[in-house]
């Protein structure tokens, strides 16, 4: 089967793969850790994964079961790190973090129970701090986090590092956001159920990871993957301090993608070939920037808007604007339904009355 085609987009902070799709970001990621486990395997060495929870990573750990059963992947000597979880949860609620993850991925592969490390979601208030602190000293005893897989929540946080996480932060207890609540409502049965805090590793102990995957897909990410991966490093998007790294790579699907320069605005990233559709592309949005009718864009409007090169190639701006505006109502169907060509008289529809 030939490769899917793939590119990193221009223009962004951090390396940002585009994919076809999410099934080729899984894929991806899975080559990445199948070729790191079977090296530290054969080294003898074991090999340490920060996992995530989440929508996002589902199909990567179906892909990593996939290779477990078909192509023999040993996960024996494999040590993992979950990022989070809600606080209060028992274990075996079906919410929690800790079932989640043995049902989706720790039940299907030959990964050792003491092994795995997922933070507790049943301590008391007065055992959080301690709990905490031993769950990095944990992570550092076992030789840090060789890859660490990332989803993102809409408010742009990775685990739960809501807006104002601070870079240096480590794993501690943190009160979610409304929005990521919200998010949660639906797997809650209702905003009410979820819970108001969470344990998450902290954004310092995530840049301490040796390689970092952030996987996202869906167009309800585009806006927060966009901050994070074009606007300077601030807490008000934790995924945004990835910049950072020396070896993070964003995955993204076409949908995720969307709101990104690259995508949006090709022209303001690059030359561009201006095909008719791109043309179209960029007056709309010109239009609806500007905030004028198409036909009356002028030619200042084009070059303050990195359009230059467009007016220089089809200009002027009347032109362009009237010849897109003609293409746009060519597309107005003026009789959805079709045209009726032979009225029949009203009276020959009328049904007769039959009474009983
Ligand atoms: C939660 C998790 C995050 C995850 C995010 C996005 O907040 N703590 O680790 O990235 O949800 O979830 P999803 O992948 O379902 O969009």
């Amino acid at each position: 089967m030939p490769p899917a085609p793939q590119h990193f987009l221009p223009h962004t902070r951090v390396p940002s793969l585009l994919l076809p799709n999410s099934a080729a970001a899984n894929r991806f990621v899975a080559r990445e850790i199948d070729k790191l486990v079977r090296a530290r395997n054969a080294a003898g060495k074991p090999t340490v994964l920060g996992l995530a929870t989440g929508s996002t990573p589902v199909g990567l750990y179906r892909e990593l079961i996939r290779l477990h059963e078909d192509e023999k992947l040993d996960f024996s000597k494999v040590i993992t790190f979950n990022l989070d979880e809600y606080l209060p949860l028992p274990k075996e609620d079906p919410h929690s973090y800790f079932r989640w993850m043995h049902e989706t991925f720790f039940n299907h592969v030959n990964i050792k129970w003491e092994n795995i490390h997922i933070p507790d979601g049943t301590l008391k208030p007065d055992e959080i701090e301690d709990f905490c602190i031993e769950y990095e000293r944990k992570i550092r005893a076992a030789g840090g986090i060789d890859i660490q897989i990332l989803g993102i929540g809409r408010t742009g946080h990775i685990g739960f590092n809501e807006p104002g996480s601070p870079k240096n932060s480590r794993t501690r207890m943190i009160t979610l956001d409304s929005i990521t609540r919200r998010d949660a409502a639906a797997g809650f049965f209702g905003e009410e159920n979820v819970p108001n805090q969470a344990i998450t590793m902290g954004v310092a102990s995530i840049m301490d990871a040796r390689r970092v995957f952030l996987m996202a897909f869906g167009e309800h990410k585009a806006h927060c993957v966009t901050k994070a991966i074009e606007l300077p490093p601030s807490e008000a998007v934790s995924a945004s301090f990835l910049q950072e790294h020396p070896d993070a790579i964003f995955l993204l699907d076409p949908a995720a993608a969307a709101e990104t320069t690259a995508i949006k605005r090709p022209w303001e990233v690059g030359p561009v070939e201006w095909t008719p559709e791109r043309v179209r592309q960029a007056v709309v949005w010109l239009s609806l920037t500007v905030r004028k009718g198409l036909q009356k864009l002028n030619d200042d409007d084009f070059r303050e808007h990195h359009l230059y090169e467009l007016l220089r190639e089809k200009g002027p701006a009347e032109k362009i604007g009237e010849e897109v505006f003609l293409d746009r109502l060519a597309t107005i169907q003026p009789y959805p339904a079709g045209r009726l060509l032979c009225r029949k008289p009203f009276w020959s529809s009328r049904r007769t009355r039959t009474t009983t």
